[in-house]
């Protein structure tokens, strides 16, 4: 798989590309890329915002920036590129990131997130050169940079090889095998702590109970909605 991020701030994602997680699944043939806006400007000063039209505080990534740094990043016009691959504006405003948007992106051969800055994109940006607008919760960032390593992260985990153990993945929270429920609570050593016992069926070596224990831990979560 293949993701592009488009950034003011391209040097961010160097600790986020060193973590062990992500340098696994790059070493198994995930390729992350990164393209800084501010290389295809052709405004003085670097300049890649502006202020809103009919006024307001903050700054706005410029459409024309956008469109000239996607055409010049893959050598063809942004409308054929929407076509091809998924192209993500990351805004708060968007479709919210979930375990099953995760898994659909995941399964893209390559993504392009554009990361907003500011006040955000030029609405044309979404409409126009975005195939898709995704949020990673209803709070405002100050920019698309930490939402595109969330959504990175999240969907790195679904290809195989990311995590140390292939079955890790499989029965996490919000997973199928879960019934898109919370994972079950998890125990380990010791046993005991300052009196606080872990439950015995963990200890008794039954697996079918065992397992029965964890599905009902994990509706038992659903219901109250706790994660
Ligand atoms: Cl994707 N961007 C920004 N700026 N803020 C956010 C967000 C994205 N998702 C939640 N808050």
């Amino acid at each position: 798989m293949q993701i592009d991020t488009f950034t003011l701030f391209p040097e961010w994602f160097q600790w986020f590309g060193a973590q062990r997680h992500v340098a696994n699944a790059r070493a198994g043939g995930l390729e992350l890329r990164y393209a800084n806006y501010r290389d295809h400007t052709s405004l003085s000063g670097g300049q890649v915002d502006d202020a809103p039209f009919g006024g307001g505080a903050g700054m706005v990534l410029r459409v024309d920036v956008v469109d000239a740094a996607l055409g010049a990043f893959y050598g063809c016009d942004s409308l054929e590129l929407r076509r091809e691959r998924r192209v993500v504006a990351l805004t708060p405003s968007g479709r919210i990131l979930d375990e099953a948007l995760a898994v659909e992106l995941a399964v893209e051969p390559a993504l392009t997130l554009l990361c907003g800055r500011y006040e955000g994109f030029d609405e044309r940006i979404v409409e126009h050169l975005a195939t898709d607008a995704i949020s990673i919760g209803r709070y405002v960032l100050s920019g698309g940079e930490l939402a595109a390593m969330v959504l990175t992260d999240a969907v790195v985990r679904k290809l195989g090889g990311a995590l140390g153990h292939e079955d890790s993945a499989l029965e996490e929270s919000f997973s199928e095998a879960l019934g898109g429920a919370p994972e079950y609570p998890h125990y380990t050593r010791p046993a005991e702590h300052r009196g606080w016992r872990v439950p015995d069926v963990l200890l008794s070596g039954h697996h079918a109970d065992v397992r029965a224990w964890r599905l009902e831990q994990s509706r038992g979560r659903a219901q109250r909605g706790s994660g």
